[in-house]
Parts: C-alpha cells; sequence; structure tokens
C-alpha cells in the first residue's frame, strides 16, 4: 500500500535511538522509493543548533549507522527532507516553531515519535494537545521502556489517553517487526501441518532465549536501573511467547491478534513466593572473555554502581493455564554477555510411544522446530532419519528453511518495517494498552519479590550461557536447554 503524504516528528531526534535507527530506517525506505515526494522528517531537540548544525550531526552520527550501498544522490535528497526544531519538550512555550513548521493540511499524516525518557510522555501529549497539533489525522508512537512497573504503564496509558484514542497509539516492541516473527504467524496460520500437534498432547516443552554477547556498554544510566527483566523479559521475551503460543486469531486484524495475545498474557501462572524462588534465575556477569577477548564485570563498566544488584540475566519457567498449554513449560531467557547471540525460539516434542528398531526409545531425540530470529533468520525441523548403509540406524536430520537463500529479496529491519505500519496506520504489530498492563500485571511480583528480598543476582563468568542454576532450573524437569542437548558430531 502506498503511503500518503506525512510529517514525521521525531522527539529526541538527536538522541541514540534516532540517529542509530530511526533515520537510517527512513533513508533505506526512501531510497527504496517508498516515502512520497513531500514527505518530511521534522528532528525535535533541545540543542540551539540551527538546521545546518543538525544536518552535520546526522552526517556524522547517523550515516554511519545506514547499511545500505552509499548512494550520495539518495543521501541528498533524504537530507532535504529533515527540519530541525529546537525546543524544551516540557515547556509549552516554546512550541511555537513545532506548530510552525508542522504543515496544516488534513491530507498530510501527522506521526510524533516519542523516543524519550517514559517519564515525558504524559507532559508531551499534554503540550502537542495545547498548542492544537494533536489533531484526529495524527498518530503517536511510544518507544520503550513503557514505565517500570504496573503502576507507570497505567499512568502513561491514562495520560496518553487523555489526549490519543487507543487507535492513534503505536506502543513499539522492536521484535515485533523482525522477519521471522512474522514468518512464525505465517509457519502457524499459513500451513495446516503444525496446528494439530501445537498443544499439549504433543509439545514437550518451549524455549525462548535471546542470548547477547554485548555487555551493558554506554547505557549504565538506564540499564542499572531496569535489568533484564524489564529490558527484555517484560517486553520482548513475552511479545514472542504470545505469538507461539495464542490461539489461532480469526484475521490479522490489529484487535483479533491483539485479543489473542491478551489472552495468553492473562492466562500466564501467577507467581507465589514459593514458585517465584524455584522457577526463577537472575545473575550477573563477572568478568570472563567474550570471543577471546578479556571483558570487565557488570560492576566495572563505566558508571556502573559500586555494589549493583541489577541483573544482566534472567531464565524463568513459565506456565499457561489453558486447555491448549496446562503443564508445557515455557522457559523464557536472556542476558548480556553471552556466550553467543543469538534470538530463537525452540519447540520440542514429544517423544515417540514405543520404538519398532534395535534402539531403546530414549535413542530417538524427540522432534523440535527451531525458529531462529537472529543472527540468521530461519527454520529447522529436526526428525529422525536413517542413516545410510547397510543396518537399519536413526539419527537426527535436520530439514533446514533459510529465509535469505529461499527468498533472495531485500531485507527489511525491524525500524523500517514498523515505521512504515506507523506510516501506513497499520496497528498489528503494536501493542495494545491492556496488553502491555497484562504483561506488566504478570512481571509485578517478581519485582516485588527482588525488592523485598535480600538475595542477590547470581554471578555468572561474561562470555558464558549464565548462572549453572539456569541449568538447573531445567533440569529439574529433566530437560537441557538447546546449546546443552546438541548431539555430538
Ligand atoms: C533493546 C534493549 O530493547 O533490545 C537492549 O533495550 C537490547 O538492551 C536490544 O540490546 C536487543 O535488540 P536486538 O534487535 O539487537 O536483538
Amino acid at each position: 500500500m502506498a503511503l500518503t503524504d506525512f510529517d514525521l516528528v521525531l522527539f529526541g531526534g538527536s538522541g541514540d535511538l534516532s540517529m542509530r535507527k530511526l533515520l537510517p530506517a527512513m533513508f533505506a525506505r526512501d531510497i527504496a522509493n517508498d516515502l512520497p515526494a513531500s514527505a518530511r522528517i521534522i528532528c525535535v531537540g533541545r540543542h540551539d543548533w540551527s538546521q545546518e548544525e543538525f544536518l552535520a550531526t546526522v552526517e556524522s552520527t547517523s550515516k554511519p549507522h545506514i547499511k545500505t550501498a552509499p548512494n550520495a544522490n539518495g543521501w541528498a535528497k533524504f537530507i532535504q527532507r529533515i527540519v530541525y526544531v529546537s525546543l524544551n519538550a516540557t515547556d509549552p512555550a516554546t512550541y511555537g516553531p513545532l506548530v510552525e513548521a508542522l504543515r496544516k493540511d488534513d491530507a498530510v499524516t501527522r506521526v510524533y515519535y516519542l523516543a524519550t525518557p517514559p517519564h515525558l510522555f504524559a507532559q508531551i501529549c499534554d503540550n502537542l494537545d495545547n498548542a492544537g497539533l494533536a489533531t484526529p489525522n495524527s498518530r503517536v508512537v511510544l518507544e520503550k521502556p513503557l514505565g517500570r512497573d504496573l503502576a507507570s504503564a497505567k499512568q502513561i496509558n491514562l495520560e496518553v489517553g487523555k489526549v490519543f484514542a487507543e487507535s492513534q497509539i503505536y506502543r513499539i516492541d522492536h521484535y515485533l517487526g523482525k522477519e521471522t516473527v512474522q514468518n512464525l504467524l505465517a509457519l502457524r496460520f499459513g500451513n495446516i501441518l503444525f496446528e494439530p500437534l501445537w498443544r499439549r498432547e504433543w509439545i514437550s516443552d518451549v524455549q525462548i532465549t535471546i542470548a547477547e554477547k554485548i555487555g551493558v556498554g554506554n547505557r549504565m544510566g538506564y540499564y542499572d536501573t531496569s535489568g533484564a527483566l524489564r529490558d527484555m523479559l517484560q517486553n520482548h521475551l513475552l511479545q514472542l511467547l504470545c505469538i507461539v503460543a495464542m490461539e489461532p486469531p480469526t484475521s490479522i486484524s490489529p484487535d483479533a491478534v491483539r485479543d489473542a495475545k491478551l489472552q495468553v498474557l492473562r492466562s500466564l501462572k501467577r507467581f507465589t513466593p514459593t514458585t517465584l524462588a524455584q522457577n526463577i534465575v537472575r545473575g550477573q556477569y563477572r568478568a570472563g572473555h567474550v570471543d577471546g577477548k578479556a571483558v570487565p564485570s557488570y560492576r566495572e563498566e563505566p558508571d556502573a554502581p559500586q555494589k549493583s544488584s541489577t541483573e544482566t540475566f534472567v531464565a524463568i519457567k513459565a506456565e499457561i493455564d489453558t486447555w491448549r498449554w496446562a503443564g508445557v513449560p515455557f522457559y523464557l531467557r536472556t542476558g548480556k554477555r553471552m556466550a553467543d547471540s543469538l534470538a530463537e525460539i525452540v519447540v520440542r516434542f514429544k517423544q515417540i510411544p514405543h520404538s519398532i528398531f534395535n534402539q531403546p526409545t530414549s535413542s530417538f531425540q524427540p522432534n523440535s522446530l527451531v525458529i531462529r530470529l537472529q543472527p540468521d533468520e530461519g527454520l529447522s525441523l529436526n526428525l529422525m532419519a536413517k542413516t545410510p548403509g547397510d543396518s537399519m540406524r536413526l539419527k537426527q536430520a535436520e530439514l533446514e528453511l533459510d529465509f535469505r537463500e529461499q527468498f533472495k529479496t531485500p531485507r527489511m529491519d525491524a525500524y523500517e518495517r514498523l515505521l512504515l505500519d506507523v506510516l501506513r496506520g497499520q496497528l498489528t504489530l503494536f501493542m495494545r494498552g491492556d496488553e502491555l498492563e497484562a504483561a506488566w500485571e504478570w512481571v509485578e511480583p517478581i519485582l516485588d519479590h527482588w525488592e523485598e528480598d535480600d538475595s542477590v543476582p547470581i554471578p555468572y563468568s561474561a562470555g558464558t550461557w549464565g548462572p549453572a542454576a539456569a541449568s538447573a532450573l531445567i533440569g529439574r524437569d529433566g530437560l537441557q536447554w538447546r546449546e546443552e542437548a546438541l548431539p555430538e558430531d
């Protein structure tokens, strides 16, 4: 669907997200000819910069993040779309230049992208409203973190909701923009094959891992007040869980999909103080080696509080109380400074009931479906197959679908896709307010428990798969994380 003309306003326009992700994403869509000729990007920032000074910053800070092949004409055309507006987002008296800059034409869609700390969301929406800028043809995009607990998330929903209708609010979770996440929808609901098996009778467990080799780097100010549970699990991991576990929605329309996801979030088994201690492991990285390079511990990173007890790793055994999923463990895990950088979902099926071969049932690897989000995008279905030769020996073999190999069409990064969706008015890949609150509701007892509890995260060496307790968590159910269970060659 072609885009109609728009003014995209980036609050936090000179910040890290705009420079690293948003402007490069818009550039990529521009040279792909997706943007209408007169579409503009209005970058709002506090600095008292001239247009030329801002463009010089874009050149030095944002351009290096562009992955598309350099294209001098394309770049020159792109920066003509950019307008810099200096204002103090919290001061209503400074909104005049933004009013001036925006086109007063109802046919031009307005998008306000709030790439700012969440405590500013309410005030910015209020200021936009008072300046007469919250028109019916405008949309607002909220970047994570969307609150730091249930109360603050509710507050954001309430305050933003006073100015914008729910259908105008786009809550971003960039994991939903990843190619493979949508491929998971295609896999589940575009094929007949998996749906009959996609339930407790045939699935033994599901593992969802987002592991990163990187540490906290220069984001300590934010990260130390957040931690892995708030930064990754409450949003990205739970969204992936929803897509894996949801009932078939009646269509791909925003509310059909979001209703189905909400049902999963509301069916997550609540933790009690006892089950919390048994089903959650939190860790913090110590010094170690990543890719053969020595790296410091979390507490030695720049600006780290000496005795920080912020978790950089979390593993959780979750359960979904529904007919489809009762009793199936969903193991969720994420961490920084891990042995590898990857994001994947592993759906493991049950063991065959009886072996007709001269091999015990226990020698059969249960079938598994591995859905890889990154670094490469694809899926593999692990099956038992006969090894060539005379004897009837069975061994695990992989049926591999590499999306890059299969479809040679150019890729789109998550932000490119999500920005296009906002500009098109397509809400399916964005979280609805009630989903956000349901996710926080489930996470809240964990946060409360950690707050009251004086135990601290378990140390793990950088460059490993996290604390040994995470292996014990899954091991208690007689299972292993995928990397622990990989057959030796
Ligand atoms: C962000 C987190 O939401 O996701 C970061 O704040 C994390 O801490 C990042 O590094 C991971 O995203 P991706 O797309 O690189 O896997």
